[in-house]
């Protein structure tokens, strides 16, 4: 395999963990490039269910480096929480196979406190945020006041570091009519993960080139999905980084000429956490029934996932953005049971075709989807092995999608497990 970025083409969720827990069989080196435990990426192997929310979903593969690459904001407490419950299941999560890039930006307490605090005071207007501190901590780093994890291992920098970040953060806090927080306290939570975090803060753009000079493949693993952009999503209803596939080689610390090839995951219909635009949404029976087949709450903060028809507008935005060699179509089996299935394929708006999303802030809310109707199929498909098995209408709806993508579905999802996928090319 070559340098892989396995990444979401609509609002997160589309199943990114499976795809690149699969994909590990064929790499050496896993890094997370962006995004935080906002993220909630599951795994199921033999029928266990795995959450990851910040370790890259290569871990359960023995002989892997696994990276947190500099784009990805990190809270040390969820990190070491996360490898316990590794190590709980026998899971190598030492410092040999897991790094953290020294200059990824950490999540502070005070991040956390601040991104509750805003939602909180909003009426209207609310993101819907996974509440874990991510957009805080991106505005750190950008206003070059943030903490980094190779702070973590100078004391005296990180005190005069936690100082300086507290006099704005506690001006905000009076503005929420939150407590105050002092330095010693941050320091109290700090020092005791520092000790056993250490270890793990490593070069991580060296341990990339030299996996890629030695000619293993390193897969990228993205986070959230190209609609959650800072940049390119439903602003101001999105992340706080960029989740596109171009992110990749900045978040990871490697030459963007490296990446040969971009697959996005794209789930067999949409779905949304969180507030914003949503044109395809169903808030109808047939909705229900994609929440309840396709078990449709958040693995991060167990929120109902908002559902809705496949939407091609985004995804060709998304293809456009992203320059796919490949698709994995996820949770396929969902569908099954529906007699007819809708295909959004452009949108219509001040009467005016789009084929592209308008980037007018609020535009998405008004336009109206233009569908086509395809049939659907009564069969059980979560056992098919290869394309062939599937129902002559579940290869036709997979086709079309190819069609309107002009990509081919290389990876075919028909089950939450690793065995049940159909690997095209
Ligand atoms: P991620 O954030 O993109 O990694 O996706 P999540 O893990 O948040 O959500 C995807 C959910 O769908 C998880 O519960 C997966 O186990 C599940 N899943 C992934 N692929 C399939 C599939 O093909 N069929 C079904 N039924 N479930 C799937
Ligand atoms: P994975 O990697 C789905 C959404 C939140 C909210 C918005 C901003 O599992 O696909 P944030 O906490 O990032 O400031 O919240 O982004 N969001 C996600 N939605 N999947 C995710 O990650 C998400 N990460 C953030 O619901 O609408
Ligand atoms: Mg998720």
């Amino acid at each position: 395999m070559s340098n892989t970025v396995v990444m979401g083409a609509q609002w997160g969720d589309e199943g990114k963990g499976k795809i690149v827990d699969l994909l590990t069989e064929r790499a050496d080196v896993i890094v997370r490039f962006q995004g935080g435990n906002n993220a909630g990426h599951t795994l199921v192997v033999q029928g266990r269910k795995l959450i990851l929310h910040l370790i890259p979903s290569g871990i359960l593969h023995s002989g892997k480096i696994c990276c947190i690459g500099n784009g990805v904001v990190l809270d040390p407490e969820v990190f070491l929480k996360e490898i316990d419950t590794l190590v709980e299941k026998g899971v190598d999560a030492s410092p040999e196979r897991l790094k953290i890039a020294k200059r990824a930006h950490v999540i502070m307490p005070y991040h956390r406190r601040l991104d509750v605090a805003r939602e909180t005071a909003k009426d209207a207007g609310k993101i819907g945020t996974t509440g874990r501190g991510i957009g805080p901590c991106y505005e750190d780093k950008a206003s070059r006041i943030g903490i980094r994890a190779s702070d973590l291992l100078d004391e005296k920098l990180l005190r005069a570091k936690i100082e300086a970040a507290l006099l704005e953060k506690n001006a905000l806090f009076g503005l929420y009519g939150q407590p105050v927080m002092c330095v010693e306290e941050v320091m109290a939570w700090a020092l005791p993960l520092c000790g056993r975090i250490k270890e793990y803060i490593q070069d991580v753009p060296a341990v990339i080139e030299n996996a890629m000079s030695g000619g293993r493949p390193v897969l990228f693993e993205g986070a959230q999905g190209t609609h959650l952009d800072i940049d390119h999503g439903t602003y101001p209803f999105v992340t706080s980084s960029n989740t596109v596939a171009g992110n990749a080689a900045a978040g990871a610390g490697c030459a963007p000429n490296k990446l040969d090839a971009i697959v996005t995951v794209v789930k067999a219909y949409t779905t949304r956490v969180g507030s914003g635009p949503f044109p395809t949404e169903l808030s109808d029976k047939t909705g229900d029934f994609l929440v309840e087949q396709g078990a449709e709450f958040g693995a991060t903060t167990g929120r109902r996932r908002r559902c809705g028809w496949l939407d091609i507008v985004i995804l060709r935005e998304s293809g456009r953005l992203n320059g796919p060699t490949g698709i994995a179509l996820t949770k396929l089996d969902v569908l099954t049971g529906l007699e007819e299935l809708k295909i959004c394929t452009a949108y219509e708006l001040d009467g005016k075709r789009l084929d592209y999303p308008p980037q007018e802030q609020d535009a998405l809310c008004r336009v109206t989807p233009v569908y086509e109707t395809v049939p659907g199929w009564t069969e059980d498909i979560t056992a098919a092995t290869s394309f062939d098995q599937l129902p002559a209408n579940c290869r036709a709806y997979v086709a079309r999608i190819e069609e309107l993508l002009g990509v081919p579905a290389s990876i075919v999802s028909v089950g939450p497990g690793r065995e049940q996928t159909i690997i095209r090319a």
